[in-house]
């Protein structure tokens, strides 16, 4: 099949370079011609572990190329697929349309034969069917172009694992008016099909809902294990222990119930911002007051382990040497976008103290967006002569470490665990003063 994919991010890029994968033809378009140039090229722009080696091996193929040009998309293909992103608008909890409308209004006019659009973006509910009725005015085609809803799950760090292997497919379809949306989106993944993955088929609304509640749960999940680690803290008990023995329950389960600096990212924190208000917009929003909480927990982690860094380092962080090892929200990535790592480091670095940051992936994006901040070079140099170090994204190369890896570096034995990712026993057995999230509250 001919297939477009609108957006070159995290999400356009890896869905445009799986649908290749899958066999189609596929072109990639983006407004931001550096992008376009270096996709073109081969590369990509962001570190997503798999993805050099696809987006390669399909351009080199011929079956994926990238344009800033959405007349040639639209003469190209006839499915074209959404993935823009959706921040969060400065200083509200909603999402930013802008870019998700302006695909329809350029996209739509240019639609002289038959076409199928499917959204792939997180929108607020209601998104789809409004597109819907724009793609109707705006196509020469008319109701030959149509709309479906088909949202995305993937994470970071495994993008190209759960884009071609997604453990479910979900569409959305206009139930007054399904035309042929299922039978072309079941001819776009029949190859992930007929390995038997669940494939929903709802309506418009019920699409959209099911990409944010997805999202709302797992953030509420996390919160849920934070605010238990709260008073573990106070009352003696281990979170990570508790955990392990809750998650055994299969109700339960033991995924996303790791404690500590929480969730952030590009999507968790803003989805369920923009959640709460589309709720608010349908007067339902005492439904999902409980996020609000949600995220407070959430934020409150960060104060906490400030707090923390104050109190090890004798009371004040004015003059201190401190070691932030991460700055990416989460390991196998290289986003920054509202990430824990660096909030802390930006926190500390207000506070007095001098903070040295090291990140495998994410120094240049870290120092993009916090230019202010002091990188080292590497791991050795971020923790030598430091009085506390503390661990705020779990890397494989920070959980390997042992402590007689800093031997001779640190000019103090401090650890803050923020990610509960090292083992506590040996690092307290090798002399250093261990401090876990929610663990080893003494
Ligand atoms: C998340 C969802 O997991 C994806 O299913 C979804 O498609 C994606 O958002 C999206 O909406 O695009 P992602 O943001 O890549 O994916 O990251 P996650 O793996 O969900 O982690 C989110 C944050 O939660 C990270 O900061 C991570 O460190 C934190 N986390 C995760 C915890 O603090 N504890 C846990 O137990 C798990």
């Amino acid at each position: 099949m001919r297939i477009s994919v609108f957006g070159t991010g995290y999400l356009g890029a890896t869905h445009a370079a799986g649908m290749a994968e899958l066999g189609h033809e596929v072109v990639g378009v983006d407004i931001d011609p550096v992008k376009i140039e270096r996709l073109s090229r081969g590369e990509v722009p962001f570190y997503e572990p798999g993805l050099p080696e696809l987006l390669r091996k399909h351009v080199e193929s011929g079956r994926l190329r990238f344009t800033t040009d959405a007349a040639d998309a639209a003469a190209f293909a006839d499915v074209h697929f959404i993935g823009v992103g959706t921040p969060q608008v400065k200083g509200e909890n909603a999402a930013d349309m802008r870019f998700v409308n302006a695909v329809i209004e350029t996209l739509a006019p240019l639609l002289t034969r038959p076409a199928t659009i499917l959204g792939k973006s997180t929108v607020p509910v209601g998104t789809a069917a409004r597109l819907a009725h724009r793609i109707n005015e705006l196509a020469p085609v008319g109701e030959a172009a149509q709309l479906g809803w088909n949202p995305e799950f993937l994470r970071e760090g495994f993008a190209v694992e759960d884009t071609l292997r997604p453990d479910r497919l979900v569409l959305g379809v206009d139930r007054a008016n399904p035309g042929h949306v299922e039978h072309v989106v079941r001819e776009v993944y029949a190859t992930i099909l007929a390995r038997d993955t669940p494939f929903i088929v709802t309506d418009l609304a019920t699409a959209e809902l099911v990409k944010v509640s997805a999202n709302a749960f797992l953030a509420t999940k996390i919160s849920f294990i934070n605010a238990i680690a709260e008073v573990c803290e106070v009352s003696g008990g281990d979170v990570a222990e508790l955990a392990d023995a809750i998650g055994y329950d299969a109700r339960i389960g033991r995924k996303f119930l790791g404690a500590g600096l929480g969730f952030g990212g590009g999507c968790l924190p803003k989805d369920i911002r923009a959640f709460m208000a589309r709720a608010g917009e349908l007067g339902v929003d005492q439904a999902l007051t409980f996020l609000r909480e949600v995220d407070s927990v959430n934020l409150r982690r960060r104060e906490h382990v400030v707090e923390m860094a104050r109190r090890e380092v004798g009371g004040s962080l004015n003059g201190t040497r401190i070691a932030v090892l991460g700055a990416a929200f989460k390991p196998n990535s290289d986003d920054v976008r509202d990430s824990p790592a660096l909030d802390v480091a930006g926190k500390l670095h207000l506070a007095g103290a001098d903070v040295r940051i090291y990140d495998p992936q994410a120094m240049d994006n870290a120092r993009a967006v916090s230019p202010t901040l002091t990188y080292a070079h590497d791991l050795r140099a971020a923790v030598s002569d430091a009085d506390l170090v503390i661990v705020a994204t779990e890397w494989r190369e920070f959980r390997d470490l042992i402590p007689s890896d800093l031997d001779g570096l640190v000019a103090a034995r401090r650890v803050i665990d923020g990610r509960n990712c090292l083992d506590a026993p040996a690092w307290v057995a090798a002399g250093w003063t261990y401090r876990g999230l929610g663990r080893y509250a003494a």
